[in-house]
């Protein structure tokens, strides 16, 4: 099970650092903050979501019907529609090989990016999964129209090559899967993009890589326990959310999210949308300006450390690290070290990469620590569907708990909106 490290904490003097009692002391909120967050009815951690057998079934059973027909399944989505599999995808597949099929995940208009991927794609054995929510966003229409031309002139069975994944009653998408019978599968109504990577928008492009989408959800289901207890040694994501609430209180508001693992990288951004988009809010629930948010950075470690961590340790201490460590790797090599280097380098004498990982992500942590810059470690015990699961739910349920800690709604982003009007009226210009 995950577990959390918070020494980083409270070595550090009162002013920038947190002691157990400052985050003790904040229990008594976690039931007031339960039943706001039961009252906004918010599906991420409810059974529709988390024990939807026959969603599963359904899901699992398209995969298997639809095994080896396909070496290109290409999602078609941005933002919460991306993300969360761009995460699994590189948590699961090889860094260098992908997966088979192959997954390409177009979130961008990119004129390039679209027809460097269509350069390589066989449409005959290609498998587009358009992926919104809404059934309306330009991007992933835009994108849906121009690969639909491609199949049509191809004279391809239009249901053989999309199948989408929105809105369980409304929308265009969902007027497509009327008009032309193209299988679909939904998203629940109450559960937003950046929420939603448990739901079909995650689990229909991880099933199609082999992904163990049970044993995913299993391990979110596992979390959510945590995220339900009313005891705070117990409720991680509490504990993270009062750390980041009482951090910004002494003008830490930024967050770096920093995994000792490449293969979490992109886990990093999915994250980054989460705080950014959930927490980012002009208003209050009482109409009053706030200007609330902690801007989100994304660091890899060891990589990292030979250029961001400079700022990190003398910078200005405005920042709040959250690394996330694997603590055993699929894989382990050991480093051979030449008899003639014993001598100049004889500290590498009988390592392997993965404790190096380990011994420089404590030199780090430990380096913070003694500058006086806050950090947390999140101990991960391996990269498995079920720890995924659970960092997944652990994040939501955090996010969730910070909401309530600003007196915001974590799960509206109207400042999004006011783009993607201009975005339309400037194309009828
Ligand atoms: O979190 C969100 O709500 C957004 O990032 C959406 O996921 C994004 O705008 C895409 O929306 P849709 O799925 O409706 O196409």
């Amino acid at each position: 099970m995950i577990s959390l490290d918070i020494s980083g904490l409270s070595q550090i003097d009162s002013s920038h650092g947190l002691s157990l009692g400052e985050i003790e002391s904040e229990s008594s909120r976690i039931s007031g903050f339960l039943e706001k967050i039961h009252a906004r009815d918010q599906g991420f951690y409810q059974n529709e979501v988390l024990e939807n057998e026959e969603l599963v079934l359904s899901i699992e059973k398209f995969a298997k019907k639809v095994k080896g027909k396909y070496d290109y399944v290409v999602v078609l989505g941005i933002g919460g529609s991306s993300l969360g599999m761009i995460a699994l995808k590189d948590a699961f597949g090889n860094l260098f090989l992908g997966t088979h099929p192959q997954i390409y995940i177009l979130d961008n208009i990119d004129p390039v990016f679209i027809s460097e991927c269509e350069e390589v794609l066989n449409l005959q054995k290609t498998l587009f999964l358009v992926i919104t929510k809404s059934g309306g966003t330009p991007e992933t229409l835009s994108q849906y129209f121009y690969f639909l031309k491609k199949v049509e002139e191809k004279k391809l069975v239009l249901k053989e090559h999309f199948v989408f994944i929105t809105d369980p009653k409304k929308g265009l998408l969902r007027e497509e899967v009327e008009k032309k019978g193209i299988p679909s599968f939904p998203v629940p109504e109450n559960v937003g993009g950046r929420f939603s990577v448990l739901t079909a928008v995650g689990l229909v492009p991880a099933a199609l890589i082999d992904v163990n989408i049970q044993n995913l959800l299993n391990g979110a289901k596992a979390m959510r326990e945590k995220f339900l207890s009313q005891n705070i040694s117990e409720n991680l994501p509490f504990q993270i959310a009062t750390i980041q609430y009482l951090l910004s209180k002494k003008g830490k508001n930024i967050t770096v999210m920093m995994p000792y693992a490449q293969k979490l990288f992109r886990f990093a951004d999915w994250y980054r949308q989460l705080l950014a988009e959930s927490i980012g809010k002009e208003k209050n629930e009482n109409g009053e300006k706030v200007h609330t948010g902690l801007t989100p950075v994304n660091a890899l470690g060891v990589t990292d450390q030979h250029s961001q961590a400079q700022l990190y340790m003398e910078g200005p201490n405005d920042k709040f690290i959250l690394f996330l460590e694997v603590e055993k790797f699929e894989k382990d090599i050991e480093i051979p070290l030449p008899k003639e280097f014993h001598d100049s380098v004889h500290f590498l004498e009988n390592t392997s990469f993965a404790k190096l990982m380990r011994v420089e992500k404590k030199a780090t942590a430990d380096a913070l620590t003694e500058y006086g810059k806050p950090n947390i470690t999140v101990h991960i015990p391996e990269i498995s569907e079920e720890h995924l699961g659970e960092l997944f739910l652990l994040f939501e349920g955090a996010i969730a708990f910070l909401g309530e800690y600003f007196g915001i709604n974590a799960f509206d982003q109207p400042g999004v909106e006011l783009s993607k009007n201009l975005t339309k009226k400037y194309l009828l210009e």
